[in-house]
């Protein structure tokens, strides 16, 4: 059985949909990324999972959401608040706007632990926490207050508080969007490391098809509320089908500009409620053809494991 199943889940705002028949699958251990443009649905689709989007402004998500099988979208308030305390943690992108900047890091990772595993609420715990994601001379460092830490070093913190739950699904949405190119580099390189040693499972999203090479197993590409193209990573990097996911590769930022948005893919992602009624991606699409635009896309499973919205993706 997956850790994380999502089957066909669609979530409107408003009149509007915005995550649109998105299915995935993510096992024990294992990574599954979430790539695509700003707007595409991706966070959306994040906090929909331990069911942090207020509703309203969002529907209640239709489809299914399976946590180890069971699911979320059924769960009464007290069977939640188990999840979100202990089976699944995230990591946001300003690791800054999340932290309290009037309280020493160790208070805070102290607080987190309180929370959800208070008899390890100490500072041995904050320590081994803290070493755990690579900050050095943890004894000290856990008098710090945020604005002492680099962006690097509060992302690091920011997953100790994460893992204080020691969390079976990790959810990290552009968690080195904020950072440096090295630094982020760092920071996947923690990710990969604390899920070999923990075994938990990785939700990465990024808009930056670039990071997910060393630690994702599966990537699923999402456009305008759809995930367009699916399949394991080293597939999907070596022979994107999509046109879409090819030129997000084309887009990739160079080393050395951190967190320059992708500029290169003429156009925009429509807003949710400008869909085009057939192909989302084919106003921007350089193979499009005027059928494109006449009906929505089904999947074209191509060969196995890899599949793509998209009939010409072999043409
Ligand atoms: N609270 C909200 N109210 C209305 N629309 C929202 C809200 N949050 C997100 N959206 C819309 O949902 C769409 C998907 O957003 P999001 O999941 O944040 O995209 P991504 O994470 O891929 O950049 C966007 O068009 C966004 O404007
Ligand atoms: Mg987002």
């Amino acid at each position: 059985m997956p850790l994380l199943e999502i089957r066909n889940l669609r979530i409107d705002f408003g009149a509007h949909r915005v995550v649109d028949e998105v299915s995935l699958s993510l096992d024990a251990g294992k990574t599954y990324s979430l790539v695509g443009e700003s707007g595409c649905g991706k966070s959306v689709t994040a906090l929909s999972i331990a069911r942090l989007l207020a509703t309203p402004p969002a529907s209640h998500p239709q489809g299914q959401i399976l946590l180890e099988g069971h699911d979320v979208l059924s769960m009464n308030p007290r069977e939640l608040q188990r999840i979100r305390g202990g089976h699944v943690g995230y990591v946001f992108q300003e690791p800054g706007a999340s932290l309290n900047p009037v309280m020493r890091i160790g208070t805070q990772i102290r607080e987190a632990l309180t929370r959800h595993r208070p008899h390890f609420a100490n500072d041995a715990e904050v320590i081994r926490l803290l070493r755990q994601v690579g900050i050095p001379a943890p004894e000290t460092r856990l008098k710090d207050y945020p604005h002492q830490l680099s962006g690097g070093m509060q992302q690091r913190v920011m997953i100790a508080m994460a893992l204080a739950p020691q969390p079976k699904l990790l959810i990290a949405d552009e968690p080195t969007t904020a950072l440096d190119v090295t630094v982020q580099a760092q920071i996947i390189e923690l990710l990969r490391d604390l899920q070999q040693q923990l075994g938990m499972s990785i939700l990465l999203i990024t808009h930056n098809l670039g990071l997910v090479g060393d630690i994702a197993d599966r990537v699923g590409v999402m456009y305008a509320g759809q995930i367009v193209e699916e399949g394991q990573t080293r597939d999907v990097l070596q022979r994107p089908r999509h046109p879409y996911t090819r030129a997000l590769l084309k887009s990739v930022p160079e080393l050395g500009r951190a967190g320059r948005r992708l500029e290169s893919i003429p156009g925009t992602v429509p807003r949710p409620g400008d869909w085009p009624v057939g192909c989302r991606f084919a106003p921007r699409c350089p193979m499009a053809r005027s059928e494109c635009s006449l009906r929505p896309i089904d999947w074209n499973p191509g060969s196995i494991d890899h599949a793509v919205r998209c009939p010409y993706a072999d043409a």
